[in-house]
Protein backbone atom coordinates (compact mmCIF):
# COMPACT_ATOMS: atom_id res chain seq x y z
CA UNK A 1 0.00 0.00 0.00
CA UNK A 2 1.45 3.23 -1.12
CA UNK A 3 -0.61 5.63 0.03
CA UNK A 4 -0.96 9.90 -1.31
CA UNK A 5 1.09 12.49 0.97
CA UNK A 6 -2.24 14.87 -1.29
CA UNK A 7 -4.60 14.51 -2.51
CA UNK A 8 -6.82 17.04 -4.77
CA UNK A 9 -10.43 16.83 -4.03
CA UNK A 10 -13.03 17.64 -6.78
CA UNK A 11 -15.98 19.31 -5.77
CA UNK A 12 -19.28 18.02 -7.71
CA UNK A 13 -21.81 19.15 -5.93
CA UNK A 14 -23.13 22.32 -7.07
CA UNK A 15 -23.01 20.39 -10.94
CA UNK A 16 -23.40 16.65 -10.13
CA UNK A 17 -25.44 17.22 -6.84
CA UNK A 18 -27.38 20.10 -7.98
CA UNK A 19 -28.55 18.56 -11.50
CA UNK A 20 -30.48 16.10 -9.40
CA UNK A 21 -32.98 18.48 -7.30
CA UNK A 22 -36.16 18.30 -8.24
CA UNK A 23 -36.97 21.96 -7.56
CA UNK A 24 -34.58 24.23 -8.99
CA UNK A 25 -32.33 25.67 -6.97
CA UNK A 26 -31.88 29.81 -7.22
CA UNK A 27 -28.84 30.82 -9.53
CA UNK A 28 -28.00 33.26 -5.69
CA UNK A 29 -27.90 30.29 -3.83
CA UNK A 30 -25.48 28.10 -6.57
CA UNK A 31 -23.11 30.91 -6.30
CA UNK A 32 -23.31 30.96 -2.42
CA UNK A 33 -22.13 27.47 -2.25
CA UNK A 34 -19.30 27.73 -4.59
CA UNK A 35 -17.86 30.70 -2.59
CA UNK A 36 -18.02 29.47 0.66
CA UNK A 37 -16.31 26.18 -0.79
CA UNK A 38 -13.77 27.96 -2.21
CA UNK A 39 -13.27 29.30 0.85
CA UNK A 40 -13.43 26.21 2.39
CA UNK A 41 -9.99 25.37 0.54
CA UNK A 42 -11.54 23.76 -2.20
CA UNK A 43 -8.91 23.94 -5.00
CA UNK A 44 -11.29 22.46 -7.92
CA UNK A 45 -15.24 23.20 -7.72
CA UNK A 46 -17.09 22.03 -11.03
CA UNK A 47 -19.47 25.24 -11.12
CA UNK A 48 -22.44 23.96 -13.69
CA UNK A 49 -23.00 22.26 -17.30
CA UNK A 50 -23.58 23.63 -20.27
CA UNK A 51 -25.86 20.52 -22.14
CA UNK A 52 -29.61 21.13 -23.52
CA UNK A 53 -31.61 23.16 -21.05
CA UNK A 54 -34.09 20.72 -21.89
CA UNK A 55 -32.42 17.45 -20.53
CA UNK A 56 -31.10 18.83 -17.13
CA UNK A 57 -33.26 22.41 -16.66
CA UNK A 58 -31.33 22.42 -13.43
CA UNK A 59 -28.25 23.60 -15.35
CA UNK A 60 -30.22 26.09 -17.84
CA UNK A 61 -28.74 28.88 -15.35
CA UNK A 62 -24.83 28.07 -15.37
CA UNK A 63 -24.10 30.96 -17.01
CA UNK A 64 -25.68 33.48 -14.22
CA UNK A 65 -23.74 30.93 -11.63
CA UNK A 66 -19.90 31.64 -13.33
CA UNK A 67 -20.61 35.64 -14.07
CA UNK A 68 -22.02 36.02 -10.22
CA UNK A 69 -19.00 33.59 -8.52
CA UNK A 70 -16.08 35.57 -6.81
CA UNK A 71 -12.79 33.65 -8.75
CA UNK A 72 -10.61 32.76 -6.29
CA UNK A 73 -6.78 33.01 -7.03
CA UNK A 74 -5.52 29.12 -7.22
CA UNK A 75 -9.05 27.73 -7.73
CA UNK A 76 -10.81 26.21 -10.79
CA UNK A 77 -14.28 26.46 -11.83
CA UNK A 78 -14.98 23.67 -14.64
CA UNK A 79 -17.88 23.49 -16.12
CA UNK A 80 -19.21 19.98 -18.38
CA UNK A 81 -19.82 20.32 -22.25
CA UNK A 82 -21.63 17.34 -24.51
CA UNK A 83 -20.17 19.39 -27.60
CA UNK A 84 -19.48 22.68 -29.37
CA UNK A 85 -22.35 24.45 -28.49
CA UNK A 86 -21.76 23.54 -24.92
CA UNK A 87 -18.16 24.39 -25.43
CA UNK A 88 -18.81 28.16 -27.26
CA UNK A 89 -21.42 28.52 -24.37
CA UNK A 90 -18.38 28.04 -21.40
CA UNK A 91 -15.71 29.79 -23.87
CA UNK A 92 -18.47 33.23 -23.49
CA UNK A 93 -18.71 32.92 -19.31
CA UNK A 94 -14.80 32.69 -19.37
CA UNK A 95 -14.24 29.02 -18.60
CA UNK A 96 -10.58 27.94 -18.03
CA UNK A 97 -11.58 24.39 -18.01
CA UNK A 98 -14.55 22.41 -19.21
CA UNK A 99 -15.39 18.26 -18.90
CA UNK A 100 -16.22 15.78 -21.59
CA UNK A 101 -18.69 13.18 -20.67
CA UNK A 102 -18.47 9.68 -22.15
CA UNK A 103 -19.79 6.06 -20.54
CA UNK A 104 -18.30 2.75 -20.90
CA UNK A 105 -21.96 1.47 -21.15
CA UNK A 106 -23.74 1.79 -24.55
CA UNK A 107 -26.93 1.94 -23.11
CA UNK A 108 -26.57 4.54 -20.38
CA UNK A 109 -24.27 6.31 -23.53
CA UNK A 110 -27.59 6.66 -25.40
CA UNK A 111 -30.18 7.03 -22.49
CA UNK A 112 -27.17 10.22 -20.80
CA UNK A 113 -26.21 11.74 -24.24
CA UNK A 114 -28.78 10.39 -27.09
CA UNK A 115 -25.46 8.40 -29.12
CA UNK A 116 -23.50 5.82 -29.40
CA UNK A 117 -20.06 5.74 -27.30
CA UNK A 118 -18.59 5.92 -30.56
CA UNK A 119 -20.34 9.04 -31.43
CA UNK A 120 -20.16 10.73 -28.43
CA UNK A 121 -15.82 10.35 -29.29
CA UNK A 122 -16.48 11.69 -32.58
CA UNK A 123 -18.43 14.93 -30.86
CA UNK A 124 -15.52 15.62 -28.51
CA UNK A 125 -13.43 16.00 -31.03
CA UNK A 126 -13.85 19.69 -32.17
CA UNK A 127 -14.23 20.05 -28.75
CA UNK A 128 -10.84 19.02 -27.73
CA UNK A 129 -9.28 20.82 -30.98
CA UNK A 130 -11.40 24.07 -29.69
CA UNK A 131 -9.90 23.97 -26.45
CA UNK A 132 -6.52 23.10 -27.17
CA UNK A 133 -6.18 26.22 -29.28
CA UNK A 134 -7.64 28.39 -26.57
CA UNK A 135 -5.26 26.76 -24.12
CA UNK A 136 -8.14 25.71 -22.07
CA UNK A 137 -8.13 22.33 -19.75
CA UNK A 138 -10.11 19.28 -20.72
CA UNK A 139 -11.03 16.28 -18.35
CA UNK A 140 -12.98 13.64 -19.22
CA UNK A 141 -15.34 11.46 -17.85
CA UNK A 142 -15.73 7.92 -18.06
CA UNK A 143 -19.37 6.88 -16.06
CA UNK A 144 -20.85 3.45 -15.58
CA UNK A 145 -17.26 2.49 -14.57
CA UNK A 146 -18.67 -0.45 -11.91
CA UNK A 147 -22.22 -1.05 -13.48
CA UNK A 148 -24.67 0.46 -15.35
CA UNK A 149 -28.60 1.22 -14.34
CA UNK A 150 -29.90 -0.05 -18.20
CA UNK A 151 -27.45 -3.11 -19.08
CA UNK A 152 -26.66 -4.37 -15.51
CA UNK A 153 -22.88 -5.23 -16.18
CA UNK A 154 -19.57 -3.18 -17.72
CA UNK A 155 -17.22 -4.87 -18.82
CA UNK A 156 -13.92 -3.43 -17.12
CA UNK A 157 -12.16 -3.47 -20.95
CA UNK A 158 -15.04 -1.21 -21.83
CA UNK A 159 -13.82 1.12 -18.94
CA UNK A 160 -10.47 1.01 -19.94
CA UNK A 161 -10.57 1.24 -23.72
CA UNK A 162 -13.24 4.56 -23.19
CA UNK A 163 -10.29 5.53 -20.78
CA UNK A 164 -7.12 5.31 -23.53
CA UNK A 165 -9.32 6.92 -26.21
CA UNK A 166 -9.93 10.27 -23.88
CA UNK A 167 -6.39 10.41 -22.95
CA UNK A 168 -5.40 10.00 -26.61
CA UNK A 169 -7.74 12.86 -27.28
CA UNK A 170 -6.12 15.08 -25.18
CA UNK A 171 -8.11 15.01 -21.91
CA UNK A 172 -5.38 15.71 -18.89
CA UNK A 173 -7.31 14.01 -16.56
CA UNK A 174 -10.04 10.69 -16.23
CA UNK A 175 -12.48 10.43 -14.18
CA UNK A 176 -13.95 7.39 -13.19
CA UNK A 177 -17.36 7.38 -12.36
CA UNK A 178 -19.49 4.40 -10.49
CA UNK A 179 -22.59 6.32 -11.57
CA UNK A 180 -25.02 4.29 -9.84
CA UNK A 181 -22.87 3.38 -6.70
CA UNK A 182 -22.58 -0.49 -7.06
CA UNK A 183 -18.99 -1.15 -6.83
CA UNK A 184 -17.28 -2.72 -3.87
CA UNK A 185 -13.37 -2.74 -3.10
CA UNK A 186 -12.25 -5.75 -4.62
CA UNK A 187 -14.48 -4.87 -7.99
CA UNK A 188 -13.27 -1.29 -7.85
CA UNK A 189 -9.73 -2.34 -7.64
CA UNK A 190 -9.98 -4.74 -10.59
CA UNK A 191 -11.37 -1.83 -12.56
CA UNK A 192 -8.91 0.34 -11.64
CA UNK A 193 -5.53 -2.02 -12.49
CA UNK A 194 -7.29 -2.65 -16.13
CA UNK A 195 -7.26 1.24 -16.29
CA UNK A 196 -3.92 2.10 -15.47
CA UNK A 197 -2.18 -0.59 -17.74
CA UNK A 198 -3.23 2.41 -20.18
CA UNK A 199 -4.12 5.96 -17.86
CA UNK A 200 -1.22 6.96 -16.06
CA UNK A 201 -2.03 6.79 -12.12
CA UNK A 202 -0.93 10.42 -11.92
CA UNK A 203 -3.88 11.10 -14.74
CA UNK A 204 -6.65 9.50 -12.91
CA UNK A 205 -9.45 10.59 -10.67
CA UNK A 206 -12.17 8.32 -8.72
CA UNK A 207 -15.93 9.45 -8.79
CA UNK A 208 -17.48 7.35 -6.76
CA UNK A 209 -21.33 7.55 -5.97
CA UNK A 210 -22.85 6.22 -2.66
CA UNK A 211 -25.88 4.82 -3.30
CA UNK A 212 -25.05 1.53 -1.48
CA UNK A 213 -22.78 2.95 1.41
CA UNK A 214 -19.24 1.65 -0.13
CA UNK A 215 -17.71 4.60 -2.20
CA UNK A 216 -15.20 5.44 0.96
CA UNK A 217 -14.39 1.61 1.41
CA UNK A 218 -13.83 1.85 -2.59
CA UNK A 219 -11.93 5.06 -2.23
CA UNK A 220 -9.94 3.54 0.60
CA UNK A 221 -9.22 0.36 -1.51
CA UNK A 222 -7.87 2.13 -4.67
CA UNK A 223 -6.11 5.05 -2.87
CA UNK A 224 -3.91 2.26 -1.91
CA UNK A 225 -2.73 2.03 -6.46
CA UNK A 226 -1.53 5.67 -5.72
CA UNK A 227 -4.78 7.26 -6.81
CA UNK A 228 -4.64 11.06 -5.95
CA UNK A 229 -7.57 13.40 -7.20
CA UNK A 230 -10.67 12.65 -5.71
CA UNK A 231 -14.52 13.33 -7.22
CA UNK A 232 -16.63 14.34 -4.21
CA UNK A 233 -20.09 16.20 -2.86
CA UNK A 234 -20.32 18.44 -0.24
CA UNK A 235 -23.38 17.34 2.03
CA UNK A 236 -23.39 13.82 -0.15
CA UNK A 237 -25.66 15.96 -2.70
CA UNK A 238 -26.81 14.72 -6.34
CA UNK A 239 -27.34 11.71 -8.81
CA UNK A 240 -27.56 11.64 -12.19
CA UNK A 241 -30.88 12.28 -13.68
CA UNK A 242 -30.30 9.59 -16.46
CA UNK A 243 -29.66 7.09 -13.93
CA UNK A 244 -32.63 6.35 -11.83
CA UNK A 245 -31.79 5.14 -8.09
CA UNK A 246 -28.77 6.95 -8.16
CA UNK A 247 -27.78 8.86 -5.06
CA UNK A 248 -25.20 11.18 -4.04
CA UNK A 249 -21.48 10.82 -5.13
CA UNK A 250 -19.18 10.15 -1.32
CA UNK A 251 -19.68 13.13 0.47
CA UNK A 252 -16.66 15.81 0.59
CA UNK A 253 -17.18 16.31 4.24
CA UNK A 254 -16.99 12.09 5.31
CA UNK A 255 -13.97 11.81 2.87
CA UNK A 256 -12.12 15.11 4.21
CA UNK A 257 -12.17 13.67 7.88
CA UNK A 258 -11.24 10.20 6.61
CA UNK A 259 -8.04 11.56 4.55
CA UNK A 260 -7.15 13.57 7.21
CA UNK A 261 -7.19 10.88 9.98
CA UNK A 262 -4.83 9.04 7.39
CA UNK A 263 -2.30 12.24 7.58
CA UNK A 264 -3.60 12.93 3.94
CA UNK A 265 -3.80 16.76 3.10
CA UNK A 266 -6.14 18.21 1.46
CA UNK A 267 -6.07 21.88 2.30
CA UNK A 268 -9.52 21.90 2.43
CA UNK A 269 -10.98 23.22 6.13
CA UNK A 270 -13.46 20.53 7.58
CA UNK A 271 -15.10 23.36 10.34
CA UNK A 272 -16.24 25.21 6.95
CA UNK A 273 -17.20 22.56 4.89
CA UNK A 274 -19.76 21.37 7.64
CA UNK A 275 -20.91 24.80 7.44
CA UNK A 276 -21.14 24.49 3.68
CA UNK A 277 -23.17 21.50 4.06
CA UNK A 278 -25.58 22.85 6.56
CA UNK A 279 -26.22 25.82 4.36
CA UNK A 280 -27.21 23.80 1.20
CA UNK A 281 -29.01 21.24 3.01
CA UNK A 282 -30.97 24.28 4.19
CA UNK A 283 -31.50 26.21 0.79
CA UNK A 284 -32.61 22.58 -0.33
CA UNK A 285 -34.74 21.44 2.79
CA UNK A 286 -32.83 18.58 3.27
CA UNK A 287 -30.66 17.05 6.31
CA UNK A 288 -27.30 16.65 4.99
CA UNK A 289 -26.95 12.90 3.64
CA UNK A 290 -23.09 12.83 5.30
CA UNK A 291 -22.25 11.04 8.71
CA UNK A 292 -19.42 13.80 9.55
CA UNK A 293 -22.22 16.56 8.94
CA UNK A 294 -24.50 14.48 11.07
CA UNK A 295 -22.03 14.11 14.03
CA UNK A 296 -21.14 17.86 14.18
CA UNK A 297 -24.72 19.25 13.44
CA UNK A 298 -26.64 17.32 15.65
P1 LIG B 1 -29.85 15.80 -28.66
O1 LIG B 1 -31.31 16.07 -28.48
O2 LIG B 1 -29.44 14.51 -29.30
O3 LIG B 1 -29.06 17.00 -29.35
O4 LIG B 1 -29.18 15.89 -27.23
P2 LIG B 1 -29.27 17.88 -30.60
O5 LIG B 1 -27.89 18.28 -31.05
O6 LIG B 1 -30.19 17.21 -31.58
O7 LIG B 1 -29.98 19.18 -30.01
C1 LIG B 1 -31.29 19.16 -29.48
C2 LIG B 1 -31.59 20.51 -28.85
O8 LIG B 1 -30.70 20.77 -27.77
C3 LIG B 1 -31.40 21.67 -29.83
O9 LIG B 1 -32.31 22.70 -29.42
C4 LIG B 1 -30.01 22.14 -29.51
O10 LIG B 1 -29.77 23.47 -29.85
C5 LIG B 1 -29.94 21.96 -28.02
P3 LIG B 1 -33.73 22.90 -30.18
O11 LIG B 1 -33.37 23.10 -31.61
O12 LIG B 1 -34.51 21.62 -29.94
O13 LIG B 1 -34.32 24.07 -29.46
N1 LIG B 1 -28.58 21.75 -27.53
C6 LIG B 1 -28.03 22.46 -26.53
N2 LIG B 1 -28.50 23.46 -25.78
C7 LIG B 1 -27.67 23.99 -24.85
N3 LIG B 1 -26.40 23.53 -24.64
C8 LIG B 1 -25.90 22.53 -25.39
C9 LIG B 1 -26.72 21.95 -26.38
N4 LIG B 1 -26.55 20.97 -27.28
C10 LIG B 1 -27.68 20.85 -27.97
N5 LIG B 1 -24.66 22.09 -25.17
C11 LIG B 1 -27.30 16.41 -25.82
C12 LIG B 1 -27.79 15.70 -27.06
C13 LIG B 1 -25.90 15.92 -25.51
C14 LIG B 1 -27.29 17.91 -26.08
C15 LIG B 1 -28.29 16.08 -24.66
O14 LIG B 1 -28.44 14.69 -24.59
C16 LIG B 1 -27.82 16.57 -23.32
O15 LIG B 1 -27.73 17.78 -23.10
N6 LIG B 1 -27.50 15.65 -22.40
C17 LIG B 1 -26.94 16.06 -21.10
C18 LIG B 1 -27.20 15.00 -20.10
C19 LIG B 1 -26.55 15.39 -18.79
O16 LIG B 1 -26.18 16.53 -18.55
N7 LIG B 1 -26.43 14.39 -17.89
C20 LIG B 1 -25.85 14.60 -16.62
C21 LIG B 1 -24.36 14.81 -16.65
S1 LIG B 1 -23.42 13.30 -16.84
C22 LIG B 1 -23.29 12.68 -15.23
O17 LIG B 1 -23.92 13.17 -14.34
C23 LIG B 1 -22.30 11.59 -14.96
C24 LIG B 1 -21.05 12.11 -14.26
O18 LIG B 1 -21.36 12.73 -13.04
C25 LIG B 1 -20.07 10.96 -14.01
C26 LIG B 1 -20.71 9.76 -13.31
O19 LIG B 1 -21.30 9.89 -12.25
O20 LIG B 1 -20.59 8.71 -13.91
C27 LIG B 1 -20.31 13.13 -15.13
MG1 LIG C 1 -21.70 11.62 -11.11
Amino acid sequence: MAFPTQVRIVEVGPRDGLQNEAAIVPAAVKIELIDRLGRAGVATIEAGSFVSPKWVPQMADSADVLAGITRLDGVSYPVLVPNMKGLEAAFACGAKEVAVFASASEAFSQKNINCTIEESLERFEPVMAAASEAGIQVRGYVSCVLGCPYQGEVPRTAVAEVSRRLLEMGCYEISLGDTIGVGTPRKAVGMLDAVLAVVPVSQVALHFHDTYGQALANIYACLGLGVSVLDASVGGLGGCPYAVGASGNVATEDLVYMLHGMGIHTGIDLDQLVETAAFISNAIGRPPASHVAKARLG
